[in-house]
């Protein structure tokens, strides 16, 4: 709920368990935040805006104007005239020059939330959530801004983002344009971010927070492996389960900048937008640039109460299509099992095989098209190459179908190879810096997709593949970052445009994709998960989470990445052993029971893993279809971290009605001498009585220990030790009584 008090000039914006104040001031109207926290009754903490201390504000003491930009919690912070700390907007007029100063101008407030065009964004009805926009100008520079924020009524999420209009007579450049902001006092807070790398993505760091400017972003073009567009400010003691989170999560996949500055007087603003590199925006008269999304989440119940909100927001208000509430197709995808070797008869002996066993979708992974042999050519031919896939792909689709299974296809539709027809035809569709040769990276550039032409053409032959034959699954992906920034078709004057530009091309793309072909389940990829945010979960509703499936090196993988994104889109497979990346040897069964944690899917041969491992395979899948309806839409809770621990990892789904609950406990290495594991459970109702089964402990169900959710959650159950590495045990509670 949003509500103006017009005598006291102030806005307040509720979600069920969180407010935010945000107030006008003086004469010139200049806009202050108030308060982000726990749910206030009313609206009268304006005087958390100290205006009524030295140095007051300009009305009253103009000769310290500058002290009073410098101290001031700026709703939205512009630089270049006395305020010292990160702006979130910056400019560059005509003249050359940097200053801007906002100030109140008007405001609505809306039922629902409108769409941002050619962005990703959340959304949601009337019913569900409410929009405050706040119009601001400076009519110096003849530049209108307009402030978007939701607030959601079922969830303590608040969205935001800004709109800059030129309502003046000259062009002006937009320098940096961020989308949140948050000005408040630090109380000794320690950030959380996810950092790591191709095959270690987004593992979670905790630090403490100190004076000066601390980030994590991204220039790379995409949201990356390195960092992740995620901030999260928590008090010292904050735990799982208790305790302040402010956190903020970026609707966005390319460049981006997440900071917080502690000041010199121990203010802290908190940040988030497009990353200032390289970025330089032109704004003619009557020209606007949208910026991104930020979701902002508070929270005083601690890391579970955070993850859930995000979870709960982006599987109702973000993810889309029709697989958005379906159970996904249990896939095998040929990439580990042969690289670039094969063609249709083995493709089709994979096939073969995997359909006994009950998987249900064939995924032929690079190397169908062109002259790809290998990773060094042929990106962007998008053609059949008929040598491999003897009887062309309908023939091979159609001889998948006649097994009872769906077939999927990998592209990288963002590429070109410098070995290849396209580049050969039309060498200046490539990003590039002219005369300077361009930096060649998996053998690959980057293809300038904020030309039409470009965009056209390379979605032109993609769609021609798909009609050609009855494709179900779409594995999107990109292997290399953005680098020698530079399009032959934009001025001088607007090539830092082309980051940007870059992105709204590929959601544009991606948009055409999902529209034109409404039943493909379209899954990204970057190398892994090097673009795995919410931007590209508006069009996809899963994403391959990281290159490595070795099960231990994915518990905090997957740890870090459902920290905010719900399980239903972490591509998760069964994968070869020993592990591709890492030379790994576990359990059949443990990584199935961690790849259920995800989608679930095989990348291995299996017409040559071992017998009694290839025996195994329909249990799974029968435990897949078990579980995954719980796993897809219950909600999770982190029971226990090995990241932190170093000796086990759980975690639990429980079902939203509270009768039937999952806990997946993985013992790392085993220890001599030991004895069992407690753990407390989560999110049960204490009055209802769970029977407990362990998968593996060969008990009847007759004879299933039966405890209240009560005990279950404070005294716990014990998990036994057991004999050897890498073990993991799946636990189900089904409500008996109550
Ligand atoms: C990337 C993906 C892999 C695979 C290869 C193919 O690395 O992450 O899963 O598709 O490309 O080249």
């Amino acid at each position: 709920m949003i509500t103006y008090y017009e005598k006291e000039r102030i806005f307040k914006l509720d979600t069920p368990n969180s407010s935010y104040l945000i107030g006008i001031v003086d004469e010139e109207n200049f806009i202050g935040h108030i308060y982000y926290g726990k749910r206030l009754a009313n609206a009268e903490a304006s005087y958390l805006l100290r205006i009524q201390e030295p140095p007051y504000v300009p009305g009253r003491n103009n000769r310290e104007r500058g002290a009073f930009y410098d101290c001031f919690p700026f709703e939205y912070p512009t630089g270049g005239t006395g305020d010292y700390r990160e702006c979130c907007l910056a400019i560059r007029t005509a003249g050359g020059h940097a200053g801007s100063m906002l100030s109140y101008v008007s405001h609505e407030i809306l039922g629902g939330k409108p769409e941002l065009p050619g962005l990703p964004a959340t959304f949601g009805t009337q019913e569900e959530c409410e929009t405050l926009r706040i119009i601001c100008e400076d009519k110096y520079v003849g530049m209108q801004v307009e402030l978007l924020y939701t607030a959601f009524s079922d969830n303590d999420v608040i969205t935001r983002s800004v709109k800059i209009v030129n309502t003046g007579k000259e062009h002006f450049y937009l320098t940096k344009v961020y989308s949140a902001c948050l000005d408040m006092d630090n109380r000794d807070y320690d950030m959380i971010s996810l950092h790591g790398s191709w095959a270690r993505e987004r593992h979670i760091q905790r630090k403490p927070l100190g004076y000066g400017i601390q980030n994590v972003s991204s220039f790379r073009g995409e949201s990356s492996h390195q960092d992740h567009p995620f901030l999260a400010l928590v008090d010292r003691h904050t735990t799982q389960e208790q305790g302040e989170v402010y956190a903020m999560n970026f609707v966005y996949s390319g460049n981006f900048c997440a900071q917080a500055e502690v000041s010199q007087f121990d203010y802290v603003r908190m940040s988030m937008g497009i990353h200032q590199e390289n970025f330089c925006w032109k704004l003619e008269p009557g020209e606007e640039f949208q910026a991104p999304e930020a979701v902002m989440v508070y929270t005083d119940r601690g890391l579970d109460a955070m993850t859930s909100a995000f979870h709960r927001l982006y599987r109702k208000h973000l993810l889309r299509g029709k697989y958005k509430d379906l159970k996904r197709p249990i896939l095998i995808n040929n990439w580990e099992a042969t690289y670039f070797d094969f063609n249709t008869e083995k493709i089709l002996d994979i096939a073969r095989e995997a359909s006994k066993l009950g998987i249900e979708m064939l995924v032929m992974d690079d190397g169908w098209f062109g002259n790809r042999y290998f990773d060094g050519c042929a990106l962007g031919d998008w053609v059949v190459n008929e040598e491999k896939i003897s009887g062309g792909l309908a023939y091979l689709v159609d001889e998948i179908n006649k097994l009872g299974m769906k077939f999927g296809i990998w592209f990288e539709p963002e590429m070109v190879s410098p070995d290849s027809d396209l580049y050969r035809e039309h060498p200046d569709w490539a990003i590039a810096i002219p005369n300077r040769p361009g930096t060649e990276s998996r053998q690959q550039y980057v293809l300038d997709l904020s030309r039409r032409e470009v965009l056209d053409h390379v979605y032109g032959m993609m769609a021609a593949v798909l009609r050609s034959a009855n494709v179900e699954y779409v594995k999107w992906d990109m292997n290399r970052q953005l680098s020698d920034i530079g399009s032959i078709a934009l001025p001088a004057d607007r090539q830092g445009e082309l980051y940007h530009r870059y992105m709204l091309a590929v959601y544009e793309m991606q948009n055409r994709l999902i529209h034109d072909f409404p039943d493909l389940l379209l899954e990204n990829c970057s190398s892994g998960g090097g673009r795995f945010d919410p931007g590209m979960l508006y069009y996809s509703p899963q994403i391959w989470c990281s290159d490595d499936a070795d099960a231990i090196e994915r518990l905090a993988i997957q740890e870090g990445t459902a920290l905010l994104y719900p399980l239903s889109t972490m591509g998760a497979h069964v994968s070869d052993c020993p592990n591709h990346v890492v030379g790994r040897t576990t359990p059949f069964d443990t990584r199935a029971a961690i790849a259920l944690a995800g989608t679930f899917g095989y990348e291995l041969d299996v017409t040559k893993i071992p017998e009694e491992d290839r025996a195994k395979i329909p249990e799974q899948v029968a435990m897949y279809h078990q579980y995954n309806d719980l796993i897809r839409e219950g909600d999770y809770y982190r029971i226990a971290s090995y990241s932190q621990n170093h000796m086990y990892d759980c975690w639990q789904v429980v079902s939203e009605d509270q009768r039937e609950s999952l806990v997946t406990f993985v013992q790392v290495l085993t220890r001599a001498n030991y004895k069992s594991r407690r753990i407390l459970l989560k999110g049960l109702a204490e009055n209802i009585r769970y029977k407990v089964h362990i998968e593996k402990d060969k008990l009847e169900m007759e004879e299933l220990p039966v405890y209240s959710g009560d005990t279950l959650m404070k005294a716990g159950i014990l998990v036994p030790n057991m004999p050897g590495d890498f073990q993991a045990r799946l636990i189900h509670l089904t409500a008996v009584e109550g």
